[in-house]
């Protein structure tokens, strides 16, 4: 058994911007990640076409911003080189393959237990901290929604986590379930590969554009109103995109960047999708899926279409409760933060949450400040500000 200061689960963006803020203060830590790598989710979970969205403003980690010559939207590769400079001008040292199974409070005694079972020693360990930070992600399970018989489909399945390119779908029937940004892009993946796919689209969405979103973006960084930027923005995405209910496509109540604000659902930040589905090499398909039998999809429009591949393009869930036994004191039942953002970070009992806020690199790198600036406040005895927020009622 090991004792430390903190403890923190996670070697995503997440962990290292909060690793590097305790350093910065001083204050020792470890670092716990169950894979073998840092950033495990772009090395390994992402598709290989993808960008950063957001502006490379927007999508750096504390004490260390883009440098001038780094192009406005980062590839994948271009963030990973990034996350490795970081991972080296902090000294950052993860231990991987360390998969946290459990973590309770030591009642009485103001501790975190956190056992964990190391992979690559073969052995269990367990260490006591005063704080337990959370930074598993926001896409830590993949989430596919229980259709009645998909059990008995026959093509293949695939979630987007695990969707790299279209290059082994040529020729293939393939349906892509979602339209948020993973199923929008995988679709146009697909058309660059041959691949004319159907993707099934359930939900209204707004369609931006990421120099649309940067420019909102910039906005409300300096203190523009969401109702002046989504009406700027709105009326800018309609003069390039023109009205896309004819293609099935509706746009939700409110404004985008208003109820990204209020929900965490992100616009559809198009990257040449609309295109395809204009001229026709995207297929909508709206509605849900009734049953599926063998190779065929039933759809609850009464249509019916028979696939080889289905990706589902469904989004995570949270999963940080089933490790974290004593989640209560910062995450609701369904493992999001139980607090309202901005204060959403702050759990009790030295429990705290990084990355949760739905709010991309650019909330990682705040919630790693105000992290390490509470503990360090708490460690040198100026608890003054350290009381949980009182709004709770999540
Ligand atoms: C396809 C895709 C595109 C995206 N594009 C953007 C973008 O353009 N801009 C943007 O700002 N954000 C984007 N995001 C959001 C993305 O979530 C963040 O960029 C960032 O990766 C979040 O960092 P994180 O550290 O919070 O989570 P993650 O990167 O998910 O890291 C969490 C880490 O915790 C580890 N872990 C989980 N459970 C345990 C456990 N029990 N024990 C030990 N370790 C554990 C995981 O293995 C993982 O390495 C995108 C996400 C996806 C999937
Ligand atoms: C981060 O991960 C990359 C890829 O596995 C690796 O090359 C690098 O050494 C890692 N950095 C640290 C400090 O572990
Ligand atoms: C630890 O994890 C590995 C890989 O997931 C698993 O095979 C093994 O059974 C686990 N060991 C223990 C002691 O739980
Ligand atoms: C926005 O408002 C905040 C708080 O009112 C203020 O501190 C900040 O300087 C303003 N920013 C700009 C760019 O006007």
């Amino acid at each position: 058994m090991k004792e430390v200061t903190v403890v923190i689960v996670g070697a995503g963006p997440s962990g290292l911007a909060t690793s590097a803020c305790l350093k910065q203060n001083s204050i020792s830590h470890i670092v716990l990640e169950r894979e073998d790598c840092n950033a495990s989710l772009w090395r390994k979970n992402a598709y290989d076409r993808v960008y950063l969205h957001l502006a490379k403003e927007f999508c750096s980690l504390p004490y260390m911003s883009h440098p001038p010559s780094a192009p406005t939207f980062l590839s994948k590769e271009a963030f990973l080189w990034y996350i490795d400079e970081y991972v080296a001008r902090f000294n950052i040292n993860p231990r991987y393959g360390c998969c946290v199974e459990s973590a309770v409070l030591c009642e009485g005694e103001e501790k975190w237990r956190v056992e964990v079972n190391n992979s690559l020693l073969n052995r269990r360990e367990v260490y006591e901290a005063k704080f337990l930070v959370v930074a598993t992600g926001e896409n830590s399970h993949a989430y596919i929604p229980q259709v009645p018989g998909l059990d008995s489909f026959e093509g293949e399945i695939v979630h987007s986590k695990n969707y790299k390119s279209g290059s082994k779908y040529k020729s293939k029937e393939v349906l892509v379930v979602g339209c948020g940004n993973s199923g929008m892009e995988i679709a146009y993946d697909l058309t660059e590969w041959g691949v004319n796919p159907s993707i099934l689209i359930r939900s209204p969405f707004h369609v931006l554009n990421k120099e649309l979103v940067r420019r909102g973006m910039s906005m409300l960084a300096s203190n523009s109103t969401f109702e002046t930027v989504d009406a700027l923005v709105l009326s800018m995405a309609e003069t390039q995109y023109g009205d896309l209910t004819q293609y099935g496509i509706y746009p939700p109540k409110g404004g985008p960047f208003y109820l990204k604000d209020l929900t965490g659902r992100s616009p559809v930040v198009d990257v040449g999708t609309i295109q395809r589905i204009k001229d026709g090499s995207v297929k909508v398909i709206r509605g849900q899926i009734e049953r599926i039998e063998n190779k065929k999809v039933v759809f609850e429009n009464t249509m019916e279409k028979e696939f080889d591949v289905i990706v589902f393009a469904t989004g995570y869930r949270s999963v940080a409760n089933e490790w974290l036994k004593d989640y209560k004191y910062v995450l609701n039942v369904d493992g999001w933060p139980k607090n309202a953002f901005p204060r959403h970070w702050k759990g009790e009992r030295g429990l705290y949450c990084a990355g949760l806020s739905k709010r991309g690199l650019f909330g990682v790198a705040r919630d790693a400040e105000a992290i390490a600036n509470d503990i360090n406040q708490i460690l040198n005895g100026n608890v003054g500000d350290t009381v949980p927020a009182k709004d709770d009622k999540a």
